[in-house]
């Protein structure tokens, strides 16, 4: 049965934990979707894991959609969260309505994530509007310069208090699920335990309703930075280094290609046009 919004709020009941998990082209799309994950999410670290950005800030409408347009044709029949980009829903309310349906008309699309609370009454809109919508809350990336850094949140008695209050506010919006970043996890277990969306915890203790990664981290794909938050489960990056390490060597001292890599010469009858 393809995972629905209904879902969410049906494991989260069940206690049967929701795995989310980023991708950004088809292949990796495919990859995660035959594994087995409840959704996929075309997050806007595309800017920073696919891009080479320093921030999450530059990425585009045009990008994201090019983004979401791969990940569900690589991926039919998968659940797809597409991220708004910074500057998307925060121009004025018709237009972001208009952005985010884009991510349905023109992309395929499931649902879309918002960063921060500032936007409660758009998701409410949205979601009156048929969009499902997911929140984010916690350590929001879109907001680096206003935190001073990619840091955790919900640190102090003021900002835990403060962040409680913004999920409340976007579960009565009707979000049907919330990203929880980088927060304690006794905070992201209250947050759990008192909204009906679902939570989704990256860097927020085993508490919450389910677990995204970046699957850049997951699959090792990064030279040397993993944040604490993250796993690796395999080595991606060594595999590969060693693997175009292989072929530029076997180039070099002219054992690639091989004599099976060469096209087969045309018999004498053959059209020759293959
Ligand atoms: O953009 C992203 O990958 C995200 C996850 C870290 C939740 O928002």
């Amino acid at each position: 049965m393809p995972t629905n919004v209904q879902t969410f709020f049906d494991k989260k009941r069940s206690g049967e934990k929701l795995v989310m998990i980023t991708a950004y082209d088809a292949l990796t799309a495919a990859l995660v979707h035959a594994a087995g994950v409840d959704a996929i999410l075309v997050g806007d670290s595309a800017a920073m894991v696919f891009a080479g950005h320093e921030t999450t800030l530059p990425i585009t409408m045009d990008e994201m959609l090019y983004h979401t347009r791969a990940v569900t044709r690589g991926a039919r029949g998968a659940f797809v969260v597409a991220d708004m980009p910074f500057g998307s829903y925060q121009c004025g309310r018709d237009e972001a309505l208009c952005n985010a349906g884009r991510f349905f008309k023109e992309a395929g699309a499931h649902a879309v994530k918002l960063e921060g609370a500032a936007n409660v009454e758009l998701a409410a809109r949205m979601v009156r509007a048929g969009m499902p919508v997911m929140g984010h809350l916690g350590l929001v990336p879109q907001s680096v310069h206003q935190l001073g850094g990619f840091k955790a949140q919900g640190k102090t008695p003021a900002s835990a208090a403060l962040i409680l209050e913004q999920a409340a506010a976007l579960d009565a919006a009707g979000c049907f699920a919330i990203v929880l970043e980088c927060i304690p996890s006794e905070l992201a277990r209250r947050i759990t335990a008192g909204v009906r969306a679902a939570t989704i915890g990256i860097g927020a203790g085993p508490d919450c309703d389910g677990q995204v990664q970046v699957v850049n981290d997951t699959l090792g794909y990064a030279a040397k930075y993993i944040p604490r938050h993250a796993k690796r489960y395999a080595q991606l990056y060594e595999t590969g280094l060693a693997a175009i390490r292989a072929y530029v060597d076997e180039v070099r001292a002219e054992q690639f290609p091989a004599p099976e890599h060469e096209v087969a010469r045309a018999k004498s009858g053959d059209a020759g046009n293959g």
